[in-house]
């Protein structure tokens, strides 16, 4: 590479709104110079979950301001910026759209080469922004709408080796936090509560540590927990706190042995195809669960592996990854003309089947 790339990012898939500017150097030396993100939790609140319609209009209102701000703070005016990425999918496609409309405008008025990137290659690229990490490598993405196992060999190379069924780890934290009474996002108050919790109060069941394979399954989970928490209503008149903070810790615990044990299988079959020492990467949102993450740390200790997990910044959704997945497939790939689509769905591993069930709920990443 003989001169910077500087890329503006837009990320607008589900409910933040982002842009950032990253830019490379000839050296390969990437920078930040800019990330906002504006997060809509607030407008979704009343209604227990991520309203699309509601998320598509307030991307719509904000996404300039966003790209004002980002290049305010990166001191970089749209006349030296050599490319525009969007996330053009999977998503919920009313963000989606606001974000390829942005993008496209930006593109054709100023001339700008505009490139469409897949949501979820951002979030599986981040280690390489943040570490440098060589390719392969492997990576376990949780986050609100997605859980899989993937091998990255390349900026557009990606291996699916397994996934959830059904809801993602984060949905079920979410869902169980509305089950017990707590505040969303659920991950966070869950965790907080199980801070309290006693072992062995409840037992839950561990899903499909009994199937071979990397597949996993949280929706049968969230279930158990409604039933446990209808018997102990029944049996208590309400949900006294700690045993709400009882159930809580065992949620917690099933779904750390659950993403544990999986790791444990994903590395084996990731190690018998790269012998080199391996390195196991973690993003998305449910990644800040500290008893997940040391988790997946001595596991990945157990095989000797490396363990890199982004700054929770980067790992949740944000618009940088969405520049650096660009400025990463750039020397692979063209640029997008103004015929770019959204795409609400869009598996990374193209050869992989689509998981059942999998973002039926209306797919956050
Ligand atoms: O990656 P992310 O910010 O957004 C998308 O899913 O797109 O992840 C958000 C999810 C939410 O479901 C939230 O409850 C979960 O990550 N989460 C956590 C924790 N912090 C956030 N889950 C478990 N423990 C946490 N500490
Ligand atoms: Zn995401």
């Amino acid at each position: 590479m003989s001169k910077s790339v500087i890329v503006l990012g837009l990320e607008s898939s589900c409910d933040d709104t982002a842009a950032a500017v990253v830019r490379r150097d000839p050296t390969g030396q990437t920078e930040i110079l800019s990330s906002i993100v504006r997060t809509q939790t607030s407008l979704h609140a009343d209604f227990g979950g991520v309203v699309p319609e509601i998320a598509a209009r307030a991307h719509a209102e904000i996404l300039d301001h966003c790209v004002e701000e980002a290049l305010t703070q990166a001191k970089t005016p749209l006349s030296l910026i050599d490319g525009i990425a969007v996330t053009s999918g999977p998503g919920l496609i009313g963000g989606v759209v606001s974000g390829v409309m942005c993008a496209k405008g930006l593109s054709a008025a100023l001339g700008i080469p505009l490139y469409g990137v897949n949501h979820l290659a951002g979030h599986a690229l981040t280690p390489r922004l943040t570490d440098d990490i060589p390719y392969p490598y492997l990576m376990l993405l949780v986050s609100g709408g997605h859980c899989q196992f993937l091998i990255a060999h390349g900026p557009d190379a990606f291996e699916r080796l397994g996934g959830t069924i059904d809801d993602a780890p984060g949905e079920a934290f979410d869902k169980v936090a509305r089950l017990v009474g707590l505040p969303q996002p659920g991950g966070p108050s869950v965790e907080s509560a199980a801070q309290a919790g006693r072992d062995g109060t409840f037992t839950l069941p561990r899903p499909l540590l009994d199937r071979a394979g990397c597949d996993m399954s949280f929706s049968g989970l969230k279930t158990a927990v409604l039933r446990t928490r209808d018997r102990i209503v029944a049996e208590h008149g309400g949900l006294p706190s700690q045993l709400r903070a009882d159930l809580c810790a065992e949620f917690q615990a099933a779904v750390v042995d659950v993403l544990a044990e999986k790791t444990r299988r994903a590395l084996s079959v990731y190690l018998q195809a790269a012998p080199a020492r391996a390195t196991l990467c973690v993003a998305g949102g449910v990644a800040a669960n500290t008893a997940i993450r040391s988790a997946l740390e001595n596991v990945s200790a157990e095989f000797d592996a490396s363990f890199v997990a982004p700054p929770l910044s980067l790992c949740t959704d944000n618009a940088a990854m969405i520049a650096f997945a660009a400025i990463e497939q750039m020397p692979h790939r063209r640029a997008d003309d103004l015929t770019l689509t959204a795409r609400p769905r869009w598996p990374l591993d193209k050869t992989s089947p689509a998981m059942l069930g999998s973002g039926k709920k209306g797919a956050k990443a």
